[in-house]
């Protein structure tokens, strides 16, 4: 008998891959009742729902996971709707229009003349801790650089920085993952107090525009962009270097360390960041909402109805790739991955993702050539139905 998804087992975050490949070969239309919605799971599915928005819908998509008290939702007023406005949880049109405005700040250009920049911010961190010779590589070295990249990226002050790193972690996890109801409270008015930031740096670039990323958004309010939505893009983007590169980055490590690939060849680096990405993404899959019935493999999925496009499963697909649970730093096809999403809502940070990455793991292997796990440590992914990080990742280097 096929189980289901329990986000709450460690056998479901660590290791879902039987499960994922039972799915994908007897039931890949799968109703789950745990998260209360139809799981796609082969790539070529997968794929074809990412790329028809026009039957897979994202409006409200980034936030069905949220089980709100009414006493959380009194306390967030007319916040409790945030997101609603997020590029990646809206259709077209608004969806063209935002993205139209977001990709202006992630030009080629734009994005290679932060490398030079990120390879220094590890620099800086790595000339604080190499003499320790240990570290537990999650908060002491894959966080910092990142968190510092975006801070300077959407114009956080460095004094502001450590603010917006725990009020980002509460939003999220007040939005994104089910909460107990007091602790829901508390997460609330950490979130509130976050919003009432990001709308003083909105004025502050509106009254003295610099060159980031809010004083740019900034100038489009009013002829492309709304105040709410400029607010929701800017703590988004932070999430998304606070979060999902430096869980990315802890995935890989993790990983290279394990396969004993380290440091790695420079001429594999590019290709190994997308095997890393495929056999151990920090991204799980997508939501999306079921605009009309929709007839896949024998199975009615009704309008309405919300979907999981499981990039996790169609990164293990045996049909795409070559004994998937293999981690194989030369595989010809490992970008053929989903997990910076697909069509239209196409991770728009993905060259930048990519960059970091690329540079973390030189910079990493190049100063410390002798990382090594620490050993007898237990290891335990955090609890996410969209996403895989390692809350600890201990590393130690001679
Ligand atoms: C390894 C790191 C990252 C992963 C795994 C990742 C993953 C994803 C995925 C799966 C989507 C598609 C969501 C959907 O279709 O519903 C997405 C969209 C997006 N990502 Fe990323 N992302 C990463 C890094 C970043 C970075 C660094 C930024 C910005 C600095 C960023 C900004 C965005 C934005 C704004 C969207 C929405 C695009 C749209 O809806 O058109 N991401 N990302």
């Amino acid at each position: 008998m096929i189980a289901d998804f329990d986000v709450s087992s460690d056998w479901h975050v660590a290791a879902p891959y039987g499960f994922l490949r039972g799915l994908r070969h007897e039931q890949p239309v799968f109703h789950s009742p745990h998260l209360g919605a139809y799981v796609l799971t082969r790539h070529e599915d997968v794929r074809a729902a990412y790329g028809d928005a026009k039957r897979f819908s994202s409006a409200g998509s980034l936030t069905i996971s949220r089980s709100l008290t009414q006493a959380t939702r009194d306390r967030l007023g007319e916040h409790g709707s945030f997101l609603s406005s997020f590029v990646a949880n809206v259709d077209p049109p608004d969806h063209t229009r935002l993205r139209r405005s977001v990709s202006r700040a992630f030009t080629p250009r734009a994005v290679a003349a932060m490398e030079e920049r990120f390879r220094r911010l590890n620099e800086d961190v790595l000339d604080r801790v190499e003499p320790d010779g240990r570290a537990d590589f999650v908060p002491g070295l894959g966080h910092i650089p990142s968190t510092k990249l975006t801070a300077r990226f959407i114009g956080v002050p460095e004094s502001d920085e450590e603010f917006v790193k725990s009020h980002v972690k509460d939003w999220f996890m007040l939005f994104l993952s089910p909460q107990p109801a007091d602790r829901q409270l508390e997460l609330a008015d950490s979130f509130l107090e976050y919003l009432a930031y990001v709308d003083r740096l909105v004025a502050a670039r509106a009254a003295a525009p610099q060159d980031d990323f809010t004083s740019l958004m900034t100038s489009l309010i009013g002829s492309e962009l709304t105040h709410r939505e400029v607010v929701e893009l800017i703590s988004t983007i932070l999430l998304g270097g606070n979060d999902t590169v430096p869980n990315q980055l802890g995935n890989s490590v993790y990983r290279l360390l394990r396969e004993n690939i380290w440091p790695v060849p420079a001429d594999l680096t590019q290709n190994a960041v997308e095997e890393c990405m495929r056999i151990d993404g920090a991204s799980l899959g997508s939501f999306r909402y079921a605009i009309t019935d929709i007839d896949l493999h024998g199975v009615t999925i009704p309008a309405g109805a919300l979907c999981l496009l499981s990039t996790d499963s169609a990164a293990h697909d045996e049909t795409v790739f070559d004994d998937p649970e293999t981690f194989r730093i030369d595989r010809p096809n490992a970008d053929a991955h989903m997990t910076l999403g697909y069509g239209i809502h196409f991770c728009v940070g993905a060259a930048l993702a990519r960059l970091q990455l690329r540079t973390a793991l030189d910079v990493l292997g190049e100063r410390l050539p002798g990382l090594r796990l620490a050993p007898g440590q237990p290891i335990a992914y955090r609890k996410s139905i969209v996403g895989r990080g390692l809350p600890a990742l201990l590393v130690e280097w001679d």
